[in-house]
């Protein structure tokens, strides 16, 4: 029996944005979804684990695929090898992938390999923060957010909540040139930076990378956000699902050897306003998902107006429907 045939009936999306529905709200608070979410999207998929400095020889890496405990641990030749740690049978040996210094592993054998799946990523980080293998761990931050991890995924892959909820961000960035594209497992979002004073000393091409706001999602469950120039930083979010109305947003930061993060700056992520901001927002609408009188919506596209589209988010849900078999 499929979920299909023992939940509420709905109508399934389809391919074009405009015209589909979003999924049902049952699949944001139904404990079966994340049972099989558990198996077929985190148990299928490629999730960020750590960066590959953070795995010395001798000394193995603890780290979770969302609540699955998985170890890292680098041998004499400097390969690295991820294993599953089951209390209740022997290690189960992962596969591993690390990609601009960062380290996933899916704990499918069949599954396609990252870089297969994400031809351009690599390079792509690579060309805004050349120093990524170089970086070392500067920082981590937990949140917790009382909604399912899925709501705030599709929060992070639609600017229309910006303005009205980022004064900050919104300041920070241009957003008439917000843009957002996906190709399979990778939606991109990019946007000029507004012009501020320390741009005005740098050369063109250094210029550009520093102008432009980059940001990658990396389905399922993992974010990257680039910051280019003369303090180069990696920001990798994860996102942990712990039950259907909850979850754990992790940041891990990166950053040159000696150029760490004052304590300021570490208690500024702490507060990190933006990630507050989203929280509030996700436990909103979690709330919201829970009402009777709410089944499903409908999808904003605009193609002209990328920072207030959702076709991102549509793209997503796609995905979960096919994770799922909810066509
Ligand atoms: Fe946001």
């Amino acid at each position: 029996m499929t979920l299909l045939q023992t939940k509420p009936s709905f109508v399934p999306l389809t391919i074009a944005p405009e015209l589909s529905p979003t999924l049902p709200s049952w699949v944001y608070h139904d404990p079966d979804v994340l049972d099989l979410e558990r198996e077929r999207v985190f148990g299928r998929n490629w999730v960020f684990v750590a960066h590959a400095s953070e795995v010395a020889p001798g000394q193995p890496f603890h780290g979770e695929v969302n609540d699955e405990p998985v170890i890292l641990t680098r041998k004499v030749d400097g390969s690295l090898t991820a294993t599953a740690s089951n209390p209740a049978s022997e290690s189960l040996a992962l596969r591993a992938e690390t990609l601009a210094g960062l380290v996933f592993v899916n704990m499918d054998p069949q599954a396609a390999g990252l870089a297969a799946q994400a031809p351009d990523l690599e390079a792509s980080i690579r060309g805004f923060v050349p120093e990524a293998d170089a970086l070392v761990k500067c920082h981590k931050v937990v949140h917790e957010v009382a909604s399912n991890w899925k709501v705030f995924v599709e929060n992070s892959l639609e600017c229309y909540h910006c303005e009205p909820c980022h004064p900050g961000f919104s300041t920070d960035v241009d957003m008439e040139t917000y843009r957002s594209f996906s190709d399979g497992i990778v939606t991109i979002h990019t946007s000029q930076r507004q012009q501020t004073p320390e741009m005005a000393g740098k050369g063109p091409a250094e210029a550009d990378l520093v102008e432009k706001f980059m940001y990658w999602y990396v389905w399922p469950s993992t974010e990257i956000d680039a910051t280019p120039g003369d303090h180069p930083q990696l920001s990798i979010y994860t996102r942990k699902a712990v039950g259907p109305h909850r979850h754990q947003v992790t940041g891990h930061y990166y950053r040159l050897p000696g150029d760490g993060l004052s304590s300021a700056e570490k208690q500024a992520l702490d507060e990190d306003a933006t990630v507050r901001e989203d929280i509030a927002i996700c436990e909103a609408v979690q709330r919201g998902l829970a009402s009777r009188g709410y089944s499903q919506g409908r999808f904003i596209v605009d193609a002209e107006r990328s920072h207030i589209s959702e076709h991102s988010v549509h793209h997503f849900q796609c995905m979960v429907s096919d994770a799922l078999d909810l066509r």
